[in-house]
């Protein structure tokens, strides 16, 4: 595998290579590499000629100091997961090769995502949304790929992923690949390593409580689901739910009666102490 900490040592690769002809998938990461970041990388294998993957801790996407700082980093082990992974291409550039120091204060560039960044993920984190298409972008424009991969664990992520390369006009097709879980259910997730053996054996409730009210959709009202589900995952003592929505999966706009969208998702945000966690289910579509 290649490994390039530079952008013009990416540079230097992406021209020798003859790439006439042959495509670049692209799987954007932050490191601490699980079986869902692999799925990502394998669907790129399948797709591509080269598959590029790049592990940056990006900055600019946490709005809280201290999940930057404890965000888990085990570079040594991703590298020898992506060389069993055979991954052509290892980007991991060093903080300022991506954000320059003495351009570090300056407010991102704002995007117009419009609504979709301002709900559920980007009311409870602040600026997450801006910190994300920025370095996408910077990274797109790097890497040069054809298609790119992200997870649908991260549901509005995605969306507001292609909400970007629409307004931007950048020629990438996005691919979402669906969340790869535990066997008990847990969403994997780098965040997963930080949680202390009693945390993790009441994780599961979130996705078992998700799954358990998709079954009740008949039954009940939006509301009534939401507050099921709150209470359900708020009854285990390690687990504190900070946000549950349900939302039209297109426009993710909240919804508050069943048939006014046509397909509808449930997305869950969920402290275990400090560590932060989340997960979704589609209801229909
Ligand atoms: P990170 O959290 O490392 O995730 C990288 C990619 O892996 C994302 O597309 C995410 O949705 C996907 N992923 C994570 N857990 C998954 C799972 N259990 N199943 C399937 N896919 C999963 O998301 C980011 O990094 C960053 O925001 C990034 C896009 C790299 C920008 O900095």
């Amino acid at each position: 595998m290649n490994i390039f900490h530079s952008i013009e040592g990416y540079g230097d690769w992406y021209s020798e290579v003859n790439l006439k002809n042959m495509s670049v998938g692209f799987v954007p990461t932050m490191g601490a590499l699980h079986k869902g970041h692999l799925s990502l990388i394998e669907a790129s294998k399948r797709d591509n000629d080269y598959t590029v993957c790049s592990i940056f801790v990006n900055p600019t996407q946490f709005n809280d100091k201290a999940d930057y700082q404890k965000y888990p980093r085990t570079v040594d082990d991703d590298i020898e997961v992506l060389e069993k992974q055979c991954c052509d291409v290892l980007f991991a550039p060093a903080t300022d090769e991506m954000h320059p120091a003495n351009r570090q204060d300056n407010q991102n560039a704002r995007i117009n995502l419009g609504q979709i960044s301002e709900v559920m993920e980007g009311e409870f984190r602040p600026g997450h949304f801006d910190g994300v298409v920025t370095i996408v972008a910077k990274l797109f424009d790097i890497i040069k790929p054809n298609k790119a991969y992200f997870g649908q664990k991260d549901f509005q992520q995605l969306a507001v992923i292609r909400c970007m390369v629409e307004e931007l006009k950048i020629p990438v097709g996005i691919i979402g690949c669906p969340t790869v879980r535990e066997d008990d259910g847990l969403a994997l997730s780098s965040r997963n390593l930080l949680l202390s053996p009693a945390q993790r054996s009441e994780a599961p409730t979130i996705y078992q409580s998700l799954l358990k009210s998709k079954e009740k959709l008949r039954q009940q009202n939006v509301n009534q689901i939401k507050q099921g589900l709150i209470d359900e995952i708020n009854k285990s003592a390690s687990l504190d739910v900070e946000y549950v929505e349900i939302a039209d999966s297109h426009s993710l706009q909240p919804i508050d009666s069943w048939g006014s969208a046509e397909s509808v998702v449930c997305c869950v945000a969920v402290h275990a102490g400090d560590v932060r966690l989340i997960d979704n289910i589609m209801l229909y579509n």
